[in-house]
């Protein structure tokens, strides 16, 4: 089965990287979830897209600048004007101890390509572990480098390195840093890019994925999952199949 990643949780209708956007995607099905992290000032790990708050807050400023305190007294839900209710910054521990009262699979991506996070993955490892969370989580970064790192550090957690662009062999590449998948662009995934690299043991879960023809298409090959911003939309698709 193709299974459906919500991005940023269920970001399409409830604020990103919130436990709102969070719980909502596991309401409607999704077997997994999408989330950014990044260090607060002092060496937090918060969940938020952006190197700065300004988007998605009613803040200012870079978040390794910001305190935890300072990080968690911003609402949240400041980018998506129609929802009212406040949501805050969650943490990493706060989501991951959440994770473990169900069975929804958690791809925890890196944010540590403009600044380097320093100790980053290794705080991240010891969380995953206090939480025993270790085979429902996924590293994934644009900086391929970090997740080698996390696997030198703990093995047993699922690697997947951010692709977008065309990378010739990607099946080749990701045995060669010991990932178990990759995620491309969707643009940057071919069916036979797929269809290859799941021959050769490894799962692709493309991202960003919204349009309904390419959820179609995503399907039909029979790719490993996606991830989405609308995961109702990708579950009512895959009804039909
Ligand atoms: O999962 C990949 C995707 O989230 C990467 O892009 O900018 O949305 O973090 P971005
Ligand atoms: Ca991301």
């Amino acid at each position: 089965m193709t299974l459906i990643f919500a991005h940023r949780g269920y970001s399409v209708s409830y604020p990103e990287n919130t436990m709102k956007a969070f719980r909502e995607a596991e309401k409607v099905g999704a077997e997994g979830l999408e989330i950014d992290v990044q260090l607060s000032k002092d060496g937090q790990v918060v969940v938020i897209h952006d190197e700065k708050v300004d988007r998605t807050t009613n803040g200012k400023g870079f978040v390794k600048d910001l305190t935890y305190k300072e990080l968690r007294n911003l609402d949240a839900s400041y980018e998506n004007k129609t929802f009212l209710k406040k949501e805050r910054i969650p943490s990493l521990e706060e989501v991951l101890e959440w994770l473990t009262s169900n069975e929804i699979i958690c791809n925890i991506e890196l944010k540590n390509g403009i600044f380097p996070y320093e100790g980053m993955e290794e705080k991240i490892v010891e969380l995953v572990r206090r939480y025993g969370l270790s085979d429902r989580i996924i590293f994934s970064s644009f900086n391929h480098y970090s997740i080698i790192y996390c696997y030198r550090l703990a093995p047993e957690i699922e690697i997947a390195p951010l692709i977008v662009e065309g990378l010739y062999m990607p099946w080749v590449y990701a045995k060669s840093i010991r990932a178990k998948s990759i995620q491309p662009k969707y643009i940057a995934a071919p069916n036979e890019v797929i269809i290859k690299s799941m021959e050769n043991g490894i799962d692709v879960r493309p991202y960003t994925v919204n349009k309904e023809a390419e959820m179609r298409r995503l399907f039909d090959v029979g790719c490993s999952g996606f991830i989405t911003d609308d995961p109702a939309k990708a579950i009512r698709i895959r009804k039909q199949y």
